[in-house]
């Protein structure tokens, strides 16, 4: 693990502008830089650099943190991979902390496990390049598939010679362990009475081509084996078993190649196999990745989702497997991504489809025959139903079911829509199906423990929804005035008011006059009042706020844009680049309204926690409304609305000499 001191002096050290500008083309702007967001094919600049926040927002696709997060975005690194990338550019040296052995010992089996793996990687590229047979079989074989050189430098291809041990002897003599070839799977060990160690070693792979499998980070976690003859019992493609660093389920090929290219584009196109990654590659489309011929898992699925919300699954053109890969797909809309499918003509997979045509001509295929999955199987299942009504009525249920897997609501709205004029059936008839899925999938999730039930969602009806986006703009607008003048130390005017007297009748109103650091009379208003927020990520920030304060009374809005929950970092930068939006667009000159900044901070923070309560005790009084019809507690009922309703008025008198 990375020291906390290394990590530390890695912040200190790092300019954002610096980092940022080796990505993004940077101008000057007032005391920030702007320049093209380098998330979106944008053309006029929407993002936005901060050299003494040291923070950078882009405005077009809402991202925004500190150094380190962009790098994430960017180069899609881990937060290690993050820190050791800036700590080798400034020259840091990286301090690592003792682990324990266990983890120690993990870590080093795991590693040693990628470096017996790049080895090999190394080395069956070299056999492939340099020695007689690789040229011969391997070399010779990959280029009459038709990639080139460089297509052959990209992907690392290797071969594996035709020989038991060639690969295996050589890694031993080189001093690799015997037990990191074995558990990565290279080399396969057999008990051997003969031999003088009992055992005797074969390589997995021989005689065929090899293809590397990397990490999102261009790690190698495997390979895939292909055999060169037409031996119809051997498998045509040989896997790394699954191991330490190996799991199949959790891996893309060609993920590492990809993924810039699959966040700017914002699209993943998935392909069935090793080669149809490599031929879209050479031809041009980077966005590309394979499953390596099984339906999607849901950690892949996961992976995708972290760089885009679309992917387009091209089908080769046998139809048998098209029907065997339909069902998989309900999971990937679960996720709520959307999908599309292309299918190629009978007979041509994506690799040799894009053998046939142009670059040009592929992408323009591409385009025009993508079809929206839900129409696409509608279309296709259709095809064989069509005079066959038990079939169809089988097949309603299934489009249904694969509709309400979509988690938005508004989106299987729309394909409800859809499907009842493409199957020429009613919309009710459809929705009544899909209400009875619905309520069939409520049923299994009631008997199921609670903890594994999914948690409803709060914002239902309107009238509700609205009242809740009121209280959260409140609560943005104080951990907004927490995060930019939390510090400061404000001279506070408030009108103590009958609540605080026996008969408020009677009581004259009294203004008062004290002095508090702006956080500290945020803090005890909200702590009086028992007031918590609502959106998760305010509730997060404003704990970490409070926190800060009880350990050095004073709020650090460094730690929170390099705070590692990314919601928090996230939003925190969003709200400290509010004030300097207005520089891409020449707000002022457009005359936008633009709050001058510390005026009258003490009237800024009463209005919003008053604000805040408001809301709260209207939002009590409707629900006390709303239990009116229950007969036995009525009165009670009606007792606690007038009281919430007095609290209200006075609250309101505040507000108004506030305000
Ligand atoms: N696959 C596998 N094991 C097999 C066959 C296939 O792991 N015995 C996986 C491979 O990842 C392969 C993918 O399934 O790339 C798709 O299989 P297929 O279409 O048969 O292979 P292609 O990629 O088209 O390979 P080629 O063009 O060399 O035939
Ligand atoms: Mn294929």
């Amino acid at each position: 693990m990375i020291s906390r001191s290394t990590i530390d002096k890695v912040f200190e050290t790092a300019r954002v502008e610096e980092v940022i500008g080796e990505f993004v083309q940077l101008k000057k702007s007032g005391s920030n830089y702007k320049g093209l967001s380098p998330f979106s094919g944008e053309r006029s600049p929407s993002f936005m650099v901060s050299p003494v926040k040291q923070i950078w927002k882009d405005f077009s696709s809402g991202k925004g943190g500190n150094v380190v997060t962009f790098l994430m975005e960017q180069e899609h690194y881990s937060y290690p991979e993050a820190i050791r990338f800036l700590a080798k550019k400034y020259h840091i040296e990286i301090e690592e902390t003792e682990q324990s052995n266990e983890q120690k010992h993990q870590a080093d089996e795991r590693e040693s496990m990628f470096i017996v793996s790049e080895f090999a990687r190394d080395y069956f590229h070299e056999t492939l390049l340099k020695t007689e047979q690789g040229k011969a079989i391997g070399l010779s074989y990959f280029k009459e598939r038709g990639f080139t050189d460089e297509t052959i430098q990209k992907f690392q291809l290797g071969y594996s010679l035709n020989e038991w041990e060639a690969f295996s002897s050589e890694a031993l003599n080189k001093g690799y362990n015997l037990k990191y070839l074995e558990s990565t799977g290279l080399t396969i060990v057999k008990d051997d009475l003969l031999s003088s160690t009992g055992t005797k070693q074969f390589d997995r792979f021989k005689g065929r081509v090899m293809f590397p499998i990397h990490s999102m980070s261009g790690r190698v976690l495997g390979f895939g084996g292909r055999i060169l003859t037409n031996d119809k019992k051997a498998a045509k493609y040989l896997n790394s078993p699954e191991s330490e660093i190996y799991h199949k389920g959790n891996v893309l090929y060609g993920i590492y190649y990809a993924k810039q290219s699959i966040a700017k584009e914002d699209n993943c196109f998935l392909v069935e196999g090793y080669t149809d990654v490599i031929s879209f590659n050479q031809a041009g489309i980077e966005n590309v990745v394979s499953s390596s011929g099984t339906a999607l898992s849901e950690n892949q699925i996961r992976l995708i989702n972290r760089l885009t919300k679309n992917i387009t699954i091209l089908f080769d053109g046998d139809a048998a497997g098209i029907r065997a890969s339909i069902r998989g797909i309900d999971l990937i809309l679960e996720q709520g991504l959307n999908v599309k499918v292309v299918m190629f003509p009978e007979g041509d997979d994506p690799d040799s489809f894009s053998k046939k045509v142009t670059s040009q001509e592929l992408k323009e295929y591409l385009k025009q025959n993508s079809k929206d999955f839900i129409n696409f199987k509608v279309a296709l299942l259709m095809e064989e139903a069509q005079h066959d009504p038990v079939k169809k009525a089988g097949l309603i249920r299934d489009i249904v079911v694969s509709i309400s897997k979509i988690p938005d609501r508004i989106q299987r709205e729309v394909y409800i829509q859809e499907c009842s004029r493409i199957m020429d059936i009613s919309e009710n008839v459809l929705f009544s199906e899909l209400a009875q899925i619905d309520k069939k999938e409520e049923r299994d999730a009631s008997s199921r423990p609670i903890q594994e039930r999914p948690s409803e969602p709060i914002l239902q009806k309107t009238p509700q929804f609205e009242k809740v986006n009121e209280l959260q703009k409140y609560e943005r607008e104080i951990i907004k005035i927490l995060l930019l003048y939390g510090n400061n130390e404000v001279e506070f005017t408030d009108f103590i008011a009958g609540e605080e007297a026996e008969d408020p009748e009677f009581q004259p109103i009294k203004k008062v006059k004290f002095n508090n650091m702006v956080s500290k009379e945020i803090y005890l208003n909200l702590q009086d009042d028992e007031v918590e927020f609502t959106d998760d990520t305010f509730k997060n920030i404003y704990f970490e706020i409070i926190f800060q304060l009880n350990q050095d009374e004073t709020i650090s809005v460094d730690k929170l844009v390099n705070h590692e929950n990314y919601e928090v970092a996230n939003l925190v930068t969003t709200i400290l680049m509010d004030d300097e939006r207005h520089v891409l667009s020449n707000w002022e000159r457009k005359n936008i309204f633009i709050r001058s900044k510390k005026s009258d901070l003490s009237k800024m923070v009463l209005d919003a926690i008053y604000n805040m309560r408001r809301i709260l005790i209207e939002q009590k009084i409707n629900s006390l409304i709303a239990e009116i019809g229950v007969e036995e507690e009525r009165a009670k009922i009606m007792e606690s609305i007038v009281d919430y309703n007095n609290l209200k008025t006075r609250l309101f008198e505040r507000l108004n000499r506030v305000v």
